[in-house]
């Protein structure tokens, strides 16, 4: 079975910074979807174990908080300068990756219950239809970042000046701290 090591999520301005940060999100997001694929693959054929268990949890927390910060991060900062660009071609291209984030969500609405059931042990859900609503998902996933990667980053990264980007990456990181201490005071 591949290696379910899910990666640690990285810290805007620590461990990089603005679109830096933005590709090594893009980095994590296609692990962790080879993961999530591998965990689907897995349970379809051995069923659950502790290591999907554990797998299951940690690709829950990733997606629910880690994958929609991304998500956040491009709506604020990365595509508002294309949209008003006044380039039609980009504008309907940044468009398609808006609703794309709409699509990606109801995917990931559709697969969370199943992941979480996983992580705690259930075994209610047909696998074929998770492996299969997994890959759906990834399909979707890997073709988003490539537009992103090969039109939406490069031209925004041409509109950011010094002071946008500063400011991009102030927001990135206070936003991610007002949740993890909402996160901290639910626990405690
Ligand atoms: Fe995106
Ligand atoms: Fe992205």
């Amino acid at each position: 079975m591949a290696s379910l090591q899910i990666p640690t999520p990285a810290v805007p301005g620590v461990d990089s910074h603005g679109f830096e940060f933005l590709d090594t999100c893009h980095r994590d997001m296609a692990q962790n979807l080879v993961i999530l694929q591998a965990l689907a693959a897995s349970i379809e054929a051995d069923g659950i174990s502790a290591e999907t268990q554990k797998a299951a949890r940690q690709l829950c927390v990733w997606f629910n908080e880690t994958a929609r910060d991304h998500h956040q991060d491009e709506e604020k900062h990365v595509f508002p300068p294309l949209l008003t660009s006044g380039d039609e071609a980009l504008v309907q291209q940044v468009e398609r990756l808006i609703q794309d984030h709409g699509w990606l969500e109801e995917d990931w609405i559709e697969i969370e219950p199943t992941l979480s059931a996983i992580a705690d042990g259930y075994q209610w859900f047909e696998p074929a239809e998770f492996r299969h609503a997994v890959e759906i998902f990834r399909s979707l996933y890997l073709d988003h970042i490539a537009l992103e990667e090969s039109l939406a980053y490069p031209k925004a990264r041409e509109q950011l000046d010094a002071l946008a980007l500063a400011s991009m990456q102030e927001e990135m990181m206070q936003r991610r701290t007002r949740r993890s201490a909402r996160s901290e005071s639910r626990r405690s």
